[in-house]
């Protein structure tokens, strides 16, 4: 199709693990004797698949294995994956700072990548010599990058060491002017790998506006990032590698829900309470937790939904003054992104007996996203508690779905006000 700008077919990349040289050259020869009889490679057979938990057989493994897809012109591709899924080799590819073991790449316009910290800048050059270095070796004349120097300066917010050599920056600050160069060269394919981590929030923010810029203006963005949040606000499309294998391919969001739901080990809505692992606590247990939507049990809502949590407990130990809390948490980092407290107005927990609550958590005040839970249960006295369940692994995540791109904007992180009602 006309508008597709990048098409990759059958594409494939093998690597050799351990130390490069014993053996190489014999089986190099190997390789090239089979070539030029017109024979297959007798090596792309016993390269395994790229599980980077299980000691392999062979020390060839395919870093990537039948990759096919395209990109269509203006296309904002997130990619998605596990360390060493593959990600970065694509890119790379891509980028062709390597080339396929085979297969075959199609790309049509002007690539400005930033891959991993280190690439591309000349470490005993200034900054301002490195933007001209890096604006030539993507292709600008000198007058265009003369012309774009102060915006790539200003946006870099590195002035002060712009005629200091590279080698003297932080990482952070590299990164920066890395970016801005890539960013400000108007290229028709913009390809970003990670490396925005490195640089301090209001960057990275900086940084995800300027790609949505670029995307704006019908360019198209491929990126990637264990940034899932910003993955999903500015991607439209996704792909979701899997030990070197495509495994999801289309709508972001599917891509993400995938991709979480392999991180884990077991189908979440099936565990019982009873066996989740990182539990403390004791005498007053949550026995059942479950998200509830039109009255059938799920964890997943839409952004305009109401979401309402249902929350069971056995009393084990009499106890006065109970207090739940309950907050979200990122996926990865574990940190909090919103809590909660409610201090239970009941009379004494008798020994015996259960308690349920009911939680409602109104639209429209989560940020679509996915987040894992944390609830606990104890005395908001004496500090003790009873039970608390803070499980990524195991525990349900909690996923809010976008109604549309602009949600995001408008939608808050800090307090969920949300109401208890006691259940009946
Ligand atoms: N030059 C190389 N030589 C040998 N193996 C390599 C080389 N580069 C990458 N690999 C292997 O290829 C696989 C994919 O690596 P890649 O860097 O693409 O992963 P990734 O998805 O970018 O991971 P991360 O999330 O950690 O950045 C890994 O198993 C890695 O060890
Ligand atoms: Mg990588």
């Amino acid at each position: 199709m006309s508008n597709t700008v990048i098409k990759v077919e059958n594409l494939g990349k093998q690597y050799r693990l351990g130390q490069v040289g014993t053996g190489t050259l014999s089986t190099d020869i190997n390789r090239w004797w089979h070539k030029v009889r017109g024979k297959e490679d007798p090596y792309l057979q016993i390269g395994e698949s790229n599980d980077r938990t299980k000691m392999g057989g062979s020390d060839l493994v395919w870093a990537l294995k039948d990759i096919n897809f395209e990109v269509k012109q203006g296309e904002v591709l997130g990619i998605i994956g596990k360390n060493g899924a593959g990600k970065s080799t694509l890119l790379k590819i891509l980028s062709q700072v390597t080339g396929p073991t085979v297969g075959d790449i199609k790309v049509k316009g002007r690539i400005a990548s930033l891959l991993e910290v280190g690439t591309g800048f000349h470490p005993d050059l200034s900054g301002r010599e490195n933007v001209f270095l890096n604006g030539a070796i993507l292709g600008m004349s000198k007058q265009e990058i003369k012309n774009k120097f102060d915006e790539i300066v200003a946006f870099s917010g590195v002035e002060r060491y712009i005629n200091t050599p590279v080698k003297r920056y932080s990482s952070g600050m590299y990164v920066r002017l890395a970016f801005a160069v890539a960013a400000h060269l108007e290229p028709e394919i913009l390809i970003v790998d990670e490396v925005l981590a490195v640089g301090d929030a209001e960057f990275q923010k900086k940084c995800l506006g300027k790609m949505k810029d670029v995307s704006n203006q019908g360019r198209t963005v491929l990126f990637v990032s264990h940034n899932l949040q910003a993955v999903s606000n500015l991607c439209t499309t996704g792909l979701f590698l899997n030990k070197g294998e495509i495994d999801t391919a289309g709508n972001i969001e599917d891509c993400i829900k995938k991709y979480l739901i392999s991180s884990r080990e077991m189908n979440l809505t099936t565990v019982s309470l009873n066996d989740r692992l990182k539990r403390t606590g004791g005498n007053i247990l949550f026995s059942d937790i479950k998200g509830i939507k039109n009255g059938e049990e799920t964890w997943e809502f839409n952004f305009d939904e109401e979401i309402n949590i249902s929350l069971k407990a056995s009393v084990y130990i009499e106890t006065e003054g109970l207090s739940l809390y309950f907050a979200l948490k990122h996926p990865f980092t574990g940190e909090i992104i919103s809590n909660y407290k409610v201090v239970l107005n009941q009379q004494n927990m008798v020994k015996g007996e259960s308690i349920s609550y009911a939680l409602t958590i109104p639209s429209k005040t989560i940020r679509p996203g996915q987040y894992s839970l944390y609830f606990a249960l104890g005395n908001k006295d004496t500090k003790v508690f009873y039970d608390v369940i803070d499980d990524n692994v195991n525990l349900p995540m909690l996923s809010i779905n976008p109604i549309s791109m602009d949600v995001h904007e408008n939608a808050g992180f800090i307090s969920i006000p949300f109401g208890l009602t006691k259940n009946a």
